[in-house]
């Protein structure tokens, strides 16, 4: 366990803060045993996006990406959420309004017992009808290299995540620039802050006055926006976070 003291001026903030929010991305599931995708060992070290994570690669080759997708989902099913995940999930208790905004498509915000979380890149256990739209609502078993096809309209299945070059959910986009804008305390965690728009939250936040806070134990580009930056994985940091809040409020 790290040994860190938190700032007192940054905890006293977060105990008066009527609306706190927490945008995460890859790095708060590292701990789970998750890959992120950027660091040195990350997915796209290793594997090219383009052929994995855009509708181009998709339709010329649709085989290697269910591949890849269905090897992520074992690997994700057999994930279990870390101290960080909790920390998060307990955050909804403590604060008059609390919003989680991720990128991430693990959904293991949702198994540590986090809800109403605001999806930005889709999840990676929901599919869709490519040419329709249609829920596939059927399990996929890839095992045999069948492709999963529409029962409406017979069209290609695709993982509900949202691939380079697309829209993010208008829903969910929305009422995450509207919680940046009206939070009075926002963390950003365990992300690079490379991919847009995600990576603009921290700063709308900033700039409607909310106090900031990173988590990461690298820097990044956004950390000069920082209030605070902890430069520490986040299933030690986060647990700190709210032993210290329960404390100062009084709570075992
Ligand atoms: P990245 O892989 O770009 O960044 C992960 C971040 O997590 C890095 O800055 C690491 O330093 C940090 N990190 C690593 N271990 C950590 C730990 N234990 N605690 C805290 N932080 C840690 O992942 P994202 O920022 O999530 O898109 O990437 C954004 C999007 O790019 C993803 O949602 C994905 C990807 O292409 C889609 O899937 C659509
Ligand atoms: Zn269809």
């Amino acid at each position: 366990m790290i040994k860190i003291e938190l700032p007192d001026e940054m905890l006293q903030t977060l105990v008066k803060a009527n609306n706190v929010a927490v945008l995460t991305g890859a790095g708060i599931s590292a701990e789970s045993g998750i890959q992120t995708f950027r660091d040195p060992q990350g997915l796209w070290a290793k594997f090219n996006p383009v052929e994995l994570a855009s509708m181009d690669g998709f339709m010329s080759n649709p085989n290697l990406v269910w591949d890849w997708y269905q090897y992520r989902r074992e690997i994700i099913s057999k994930a279990k959420p870390n101290p960080g995940h909790i920390a998060i999930a307990e955050m909804k208790n403590l604060f008059p309004k609390f919003t989680l905004i991720t990128q991430n498509v693990d959904r293991l915000h949702q198994r540590a017992g986090s809800d109403n979380v605001i999806e930005l890149h889709g999840n990676i256990v929901e599919n869709y009808c490519v040419s329709c739209n249609t829920p596939f609502l059927e399990n996929i078993d890839f095992e045999n290299k069948e492709l999963p096809k529409c029962k409406k309209c017979g069209g290609l299945i695709r993982p509900n995540v949202v691939w380079f070059g697309e829209m993010l959910p208008y829903d969910a986009l929305q009422d995450a620039n509207s919680v940046a804008e009206t939070a009075d305390f926002f963390f950003s965690i365990g992300t690079s802050a490379e991919v847009y728009p995600a990576a603009n939250l921290p700063i709308i936040a900033k700039n409607h006055g909310a106090y900031v806070v990173e988590i990461n134990p690298n820097a990044t580009s956004i950390s000069g926006y920082m209030n605070q930056t902890f430069n520490y994985p986040a299933g030690e940091v986060l647990p700190l976070f709210i032993n210290d809040i329960k404390k100062i409020k009084g709570e075992k």
